[in-house]
């Protein structure tokens, strides 16, 4: 290698960023969705910097299916016309093309991928790394656990004994941050502490509570509502508790 390349990709390495910059973009190998659900995608792109100055024109984020160049099924210019509901919930101009899938189908799984077209010079298909949307038949049902005060969960049992600190937690899943699931109970005990939780892929709801005769034979049905675009979607299940006399 001659010496002037190889300062020019000592350059590039130590400038990396503002000079040399490659098309690229940054995207999940796959991302789960639940059916009916809405699936968000994280995504980052960058660009060469001789079209750095498009980026302050009107900015399109598009998505291909299956097909990098051929088969598009979101502009975020659309309104009605897209083949999937959907917002690009990401700043383009700063590059960022996150984006949020509505009401997905099991026909939308698939591979997508990206191209952001620019009023200007900028149009660009991102052929070389796509997402690939894997969406679960699974029923989005919520689950409910017992746990036993010093005992943790208690699998398979619904049976404590009077005067029991009890925790009820029901979960469900969350896969989409900006439709979180809230729950309701149909019964609340009345001395009870309550509190809702979610990490990157479940919500929760737990009900402590002190077990007393009043609960025995009481099912407790947790409904998860998810709020989607225009409507509601609600999932419960019940769970029925034996408390035992301590006498
Ligand atoms: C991209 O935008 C999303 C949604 O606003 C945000 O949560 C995320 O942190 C942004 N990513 C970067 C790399 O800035
Ligand atoms: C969600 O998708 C299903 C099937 O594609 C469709 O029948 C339904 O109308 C859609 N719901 C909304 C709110 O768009
Ligand atoms: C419920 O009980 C669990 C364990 O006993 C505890 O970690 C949690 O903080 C309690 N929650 C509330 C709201 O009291
Ligand atoms: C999130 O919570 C669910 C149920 O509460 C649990 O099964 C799962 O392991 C948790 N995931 C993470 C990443 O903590
Ligand atoms: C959702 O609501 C908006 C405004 O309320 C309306 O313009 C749009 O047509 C609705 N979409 C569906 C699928 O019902």
């Amino acid at each position: 290698m001659k010496s002037a390349e190889k300062l020019i990709i000592i350059v590039c390495f130590l400038f990396q960023g503002v000079l040399c910059r490659e098309f690229s973009i940054s995207l999940p190998e796959s991302v789960e969705a639940l059916r009916g659900l809405c699936v968000l995608i994280p995504c980052s792109f960058e660009i060469k910097e001789e079209y750095d100055a498009d980026l302050q024109t009107d900015l399109t984020g598009i998505w291909n299916k299956d097909d990098a160049y051929n088969n598009k099924v979101f502009n975020s210019k659309e309104t009605t016309e897209n083949k999937i509901e959907g917002e690009i919930i990401g700043d383009l101009h700063m590059k960022n093309c996150t984006t949020i899938f509505y009401n997905i189908s099991e026909r939308d799984s698939g591979e997508y991928y990206f191209r952001v077209e620019t009023s200007g010079k900028l149009k660009h298909t991102y052929s070389s790394s796509s997402v690939d949307i894997r969406v679960q038949d699974s029923p989005i049902s919520p689950s409910i656990t017992l746990y036993k005060e010093d005992q943790g969960k208690v699998e398979d049992q619904n049976e404590v004994v009077e005067g029991t600190s009890v925790s009820l937690i029901c979960s469900a899943p969350a896969p989409c941050p900006s439709n979180l699931p809230t729950f309701t109970w149909n019964f609340l005990p009345e001395e009870r502490r309550q509190e809702q939780n979610h990490n990157t892929s479940f919500s929760s709801s737990q009900l402590n509570f002190s077990a007393t005769h009043l609960h025995h034979g009481v099912d407790f049905t947790c409904t998860a509502t998810y709020q989607l675009q225009n409507k509601t979607k609600s999932e419960q299940s019940s769970f029925r508790l034996h408390v035992l006399c301590k006498c």
